[in-house]
């Protein structure tokens, strides 16, 4: 059946963008004759919760919101105000949504169990709620981190439930509070980006199906930690220094990615003395937005697998990070010819 044509007149006088997320999430239902709209709600929760948080990350010294809480998350990270308000913030728009079975946070050692699959729970949401939140204190970019999962109401344990590979996610994505409030999803077609529209209070298609540059002489890492970084890393960085590349590292996973994603370039994490596999979490942090990557044309490694084949075993498991344009990481991965070269 051709698509029906829009009914407006077009008077040329409305020039504005009529595509919200909500309306594109709607569209994309429509491509599943079958669907009920239970993900669509999950999506639309999220950016509610994403439009919340933004507002309060922006007032932090009016609302006397900033600094850390004196405490240690389940990771013995400092926790910030803010990192307890977005979990929460979160935790109760999605808690509402009747299609969750199970929530899993970084800032929370379980995963919460909502409800089981014979009572609804379809999906599966984990996240980072707030992800480079040591950069807030003083301005500088930090967002918003989710994935969704399908639950298997045969699988009894949540943490078995949750890991899943990448490969198996339904839909991942980040919302970046830089200068502007950016909203980038994939629903496994692509990657799409929404720009938060604050006179209308809701995020704005602004980009379908992104594509990364294939190519890029940017790398993004923080080379503090190069003597600790296994052999081919730092062969890497060395081969970076004599092949014209510059080099850029905001400290927040979610801006630091955004831009590969737009401008192409490579972003490493790899084992260090303190992180012996890595400081990122596979499955709230690395494989959401290694699928967006490999969804843009993009690549996404371990060092030694393809990070989206990884099986977890853990909630809060680490791993490296070696992700960008595919020509980036292909260097990369030249200087890995041993495990060891990878791996400490
Ligand atoms: P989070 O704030 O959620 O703990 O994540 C911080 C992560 C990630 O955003 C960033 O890429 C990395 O920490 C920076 O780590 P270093 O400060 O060790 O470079
Ligand atoms: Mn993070
Ligand atoms: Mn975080």
């Amino acid at each position: 059946m051709s698509k029906a044509a829009s009914p407006a007149p077009r008077s040329g006088l409305v020039t504005d963008n009529l595509m919200s997320l909500q309306s594109f999430i709607l569209e994309e239902e429509a491509r599943y004759p079958g669907a009920t709209g239970e993900f669509s709600w999950i999506i639309s929760a999220i950016s509610l919760a994403a439009k919340i948080i933004a507002y309060k990350v922006r007032h932090v010294r009016l609302q006397s919101i900033v600094g850390s809480l004196g405490e240690l998350n389940p990771q013995g990270e400092v926790q910030i105000k803010m990192d307890v308000i977005a979990n929460e913030v979160i935790m109760r728009v999605l808690g509402a949504r009747p299609s969750i079975a199970v929530l899993g946070s970084e800032e929370d050692e379980e995963p919460a169990i909502l409800r089981r699959g014979s009572e609804g729970g379809k999906y599966c949401v984990l996240f980072d709620p707030l992800d480079g939140s040591s950069n807030l204190d003083t301005a500088v970019g930090v967002g918003t981190i989710f994935t969704v999962l399908r639950n298997d109401p045969s699988i009894p344990g949540a943490i078995e439930t949750v890991c899943q590979r990448g490969v198996d996610q339904v839909a991942a994505g980040y919302v970046l509070y830089g200068s502007s409030t950016v909203f980038v999803l994939t629903t496994g077609h692509g990657v799409h980006m929404f720009e938060l529209d604050a006179s209308v209070g809701s995020f704005m298609l602004v980009k379908r199906n992104l594509r990364m540059p294939r190519a890029n002489k940017v790398y993004s890492i923080n080379e503090a930690y190069r003597d600790g970084f296994p052999a081919g890393y730092r062969r890497y960085l060395d081969w970076t220094h004599s092949n014209g590349y510059s080099a850029r590292y905001i400290g927040s996973m979610v801006a630091d990615v955004h831009r590969t994603l737009i401008n192409g370039g490579v972003f490493l994490y790899p084992p260090t003395r303190k992180h012996a596999a890595g400081k990122l979490r596979l499955l709230y942090e690395a494989n959401p937005m290694s699928l967006l990557v490999e969804q843009a044309g993009g690549a996404s490694t371990n060092g030694t697998e393809r990070t989206l084949e990884v099986k977890p075993t853990e909630l809060h498991q680490r791993t490296p990070v070696v992700l960008g344009s595919v020509d980036e990481v292909k260097h990369v991965q030249a200087q890995f010819t041993t495990r060891a070269d990878a791996w400490p």
